[in-house]
C-alpha cells in the first residue's frame, strides 16, 4: 500500500505452512463477512462478522491500529464503488448495484494473510460486472507470473497489459507486497512494469498480489477520513488480492479457504 522500504525475507517450507493456516483462516472469516453481502447490511456488520470467526481461532488482524495519518480503526477495509482501498467500516448501509471490495488480513502464530475481494450486491450493472471479471482475472495472470527467475516486472507487466487492453487503468500509487511476520515486506510489487524489470523472484518468497483497477482514470484522491483512497473521476474500481507462495513446483496461493 502507501510507502515503505523493507527487507525481503524468504520462508522455509514449514513457516509457509503457516502462512497457508493464516491465509485459510483470513478466507474463512473473509467468507462469512461476504455471504452476509445484500442491500441494507452496514459495513460495520461485515467488520463485526469477521471479527467473530477471528475471536473463534484466537487471532488478530494487522490492520488493526496499522498505523496511518491515525491508527487503522477496524480489522477490514471495505471500499465501496469509486472507492479503491482502505474504506474504513461504518454505519454505511450497503443498496442494490453497489460493488464492494473487502480487503483483510490475519495473523497466525506470528504470520501474516492477506486478501481482497470485489463483490456485487443484489444486482449490478453489466459494467460493474465486467470490471470485477477483468481484475479477478488480472490477480490470475499476476499469480501464473510468480515463478522463479521471473522479475517483479514481469508481474506488472502482465498485470498492466491485460488490464489496459480491457480499457482500464492500474494505480500507480498503491502496490502489491511481501507479507511474513509482517504485513509488509520487501518488495513491492506494482500493477505496472516492464519484462525484466526489478528484483528476481526466488523459492520461499511470500508475496501479496493485489490487482487495483480503475475505469476511468489511474489518478485517486484521498477522503475526508484522510484513509479511503478513491478513484479522481468518480469511476467504479475493483481490487482482488491473494497471499502466493513461490515455490519449486510454481505458484503457491496461500489464502484459499479449502486446502488443495
Ligand atoms: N491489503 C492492504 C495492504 O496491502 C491492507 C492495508 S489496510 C491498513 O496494504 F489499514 F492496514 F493499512
Ligand atoms: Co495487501
Amino acid at each position: 500500500m502507501i510507502s515503505w522500504e523493507q527487507s525481503i525475507n524468504i520462508k522455509t517450507p514449514q513457516e509457509i505452512e503457516i502462512m497457508r493456516e493464516a491465509g485459510r483462516i483470513n478466507a474463512e472469516a473473509l467468507q462469512a463477512a461476504v455471504s452476509l453481502i445484500e442491500p441494507g447490511v452496514t459495513t460495520a456488520e461485515l467488520n463485526a462478522a469477521f471479527e467473530a470467526v477471528h475471536r473463534q481461532y484466537g487471532v488478530y488482524s494487522p490492520f488493526k491500529n496499522y498505523p496511518g495519518p491515525y491508527p487503522y480503526p477496524a480489522s477490514i477495509c471495505t471500499s465501496v464503488n469509486e472507492e479503491l482501498v482502505h474504506g474504513i467500516p461504518g454505519d454505511r448501509k450497503l443498496e442494490e448495484g453497489d460493488i464492494v471490495s473487502i480487503d483483510c488480513g490475519t495473523v497466525y502464530q506470528g504470520f501474516v494473510g492477506d486478501m481482497a475481494v470485489t463483490v456485487g450486491v443484489g444486482e449490478i450493472s453489466p459494467d460493474a460486472q465486467r470490471l470485477i471479471k477483468a481484475t479477478e482475472h488480472a490477480l490470475k495472470l499476476a499469480i501464473a507470473n510468480l515463478v522463479t527467475n521471473n522479475t517483479i516486472g514481469d508481474i506488472g507487466f502482465a498485470v498492466q497489459t491485460y488490464v489496459e487492453n480491457q480499457g482500464y487503468h492500474v494505480t500507480r500509487m498503491y502496490t502489491g507486497h511481501g507479507v511474513g511476520r509482517k504485513m509488509h515486506e520487501g518488495p513491492q510489487v506494482p500493477n505496472y512494469g516492464k519484462p525484466g524489470w526489478g528484483i528476481r523472484l526466488r523459492e520461499g518468497m511470500t508475496i501479496a498480489l493485489e490487482p487495483m483497477v480503475l475505469v476511468g482514470t489511474p489518478d485517486t484522491v484521498v477522503k475526508a477520513d484522510q484513509w479511503t483512497v478513491a478513484s479522481a473521476d468518480g469511476s467504479l474500481t475493483a481490487h482482488f488480492e491473494h497471499t502466493v507462495a513461490v515455490t519449486a513446483d510454481g505458484p503457491m496461493i496461500l489464502t484459499l479457504l479449502n486446502e488443495n
